[in-house]
């Protein structure tokens, strides 16, 4: 067995798993059983804002059901051949160590999953890891990878954790290829846990994505690109970005439903405001998924960076109102993405509350440069 990159979420040591496999321990004692689908919950309880945060049991079913009808495999196939480049370079680069995967937001692992098959298709030895928030999709993404091992009689080697992106409880520099998909970018947390060199890799809404749907929830279209680049900027390089873009017919009301319950526009908008979208039995929409390849700054420069960018702040006798922090991982996003329309996350209690009130049928200028908002 490879030695594990899990940290205690408690202490901060690290986690080894007992000969069987079913509980993983620190050497303080700290404990942490396997649930019987297979995951391990390493989000703490005080840690929780809320008693069920992230995706809802709902927009998890609804996710599932959706994505796999492969209606956004187009953007799963371009994401994994970008993968499997990353990782062959990386592969010639290390020594016979299996690569580090990561998954961050990995909802009910429709895109983790087939990214670790494709992986194994390219025989690159790695080890995957899911991470998400909300319990409900990381058991379902556990379950999905145990029925495709029970399909190809191989045993589960990927790895899904309940856990927050903020406080990822993996080794520092420890993961080779991190991906997130449609979920808020938090940079710092990230640079801890990529190695040097290693890639980031995240996909995101462009301004035309569902456009279609959009004209039928608001009067009033906001098209405003959310941007990667300056979220990640001082601790990761940009490398290559593509642009995955199609049309495809939601073909029943179901599907469409579906695809509405895992959008936030379904919280955002008026129940009258979603009624046009009720009698229709298809609807083609755009798809336009944005993905940027980077790769992380040696650490040693991002520090020179934080250092340069504090000493600069120092010399300025009045601080802007949002000022960035490189001890909050919150805090770039927060300035650049001006409340963002986020998913029901418990992160931002203030941002869930805002959106909560009632929708004009008007996009919200909120839903602006937006990574959660139109998956
Ligand atoms: C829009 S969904 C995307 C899921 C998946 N990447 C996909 O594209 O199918 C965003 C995901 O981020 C998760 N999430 C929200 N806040 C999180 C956090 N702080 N840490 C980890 N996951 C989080 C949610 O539970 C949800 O599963």
């Amino acid at each position: 067995m490879t030695t594990s990159i899990l940290l205690c979420p408690v202490c901060k040591e690290s986690l080894q798993a007992n000969e069987s496999n079913k509980s993983l321990s620190c050497e303080n004692n700290h404990s942490f059983d396997r649930a019987r689908q297979g995951y391990l919950n390493l989000l703490l309880a005080h840690k929780k804002k809320s008693k069920n945060p992230g995706d809802s049991q709902e927009m998890v079913i609804a996710r599932q059901a959706f994505l796999n009808s492969d209606f956004y495999r187009p953007i799963s196939d371009s994401l994994n051949q970008i993968v499997v480049e990353a990782a062959l370079k990386l592969s010639k680069e290390t020594l016979a160590q299996p690569l580090q995967v990561l998954d961050i937001g990995c909802g009910e692992g429709y895109y983790s999953q087939r990214m670790h098959n494709s992986l194994s298709d390219h025989q690159i030895e790695h080890k995957l890891h899911g991470l998400d928030i909300s319990k409900d999709a990381v058991i379902a993404a556990a379950k999905r990878a145990k029925a495709e091992s029970t399909l190809t009689s191989k045993p589960v080697q990927s790895e899904w954790l309940v856990a927050s992106a903020i406080d990822i409880p993996l080794q520092a520099h420890s993961i080779d290829i991190a991906t997130c998909l449609f979920t808020r970018l938090m940079p710092e947390s990230y640079h801890k846990v990529i190695k040097q060199d290693g890639y980031f890799i995240c996909v995101n809404t462009g301004e035309k994505h569902l456009i279609e749907l959009r004209e039928k929830l608001y009067d009033k279209i906001t098209k405003v690109e959310f941007d990667p680049i300056k979220n990640m900027g001082e601790d990761f390089e940009l490398i290559d970005q593509q642009q995955v873009s199609y049309q495809n017919t939601l073909s029943s009301q179901q599907q469409i439903q579906d695809l509405l319950l895992m959008t936030p526009h379904n919280w955002r908008t008026k129940a009258e405001n979603k009624e046009s979208l009720s009698s229709l039995e298809e609807l083609t929409v755009t798809i336009d998924a944005q993905i940027h390849v980077f790769k992380a700054k040696e650490v040693i420069q991002a520090q020179a960076a934080i250092e340069e960018e504090s000493a600069e702040e120092e010399t300025v006798e009045e601080k802007p109102a949002v000022k960035t922090s490189s001890s909050n991982p919150w805090a770039k996003a927060e300035a650049a993405v001006e409340k963002p329309a986020v998913e029901n996350t418990d992160i931002e209690d203030s941002v869930i509350e805002q959106l909560a009130e009632p929708a004009e049928k008007e996009e919200p200028q909120n839903s602006k440069p937006n990574p959660w908002g139109k998956s």
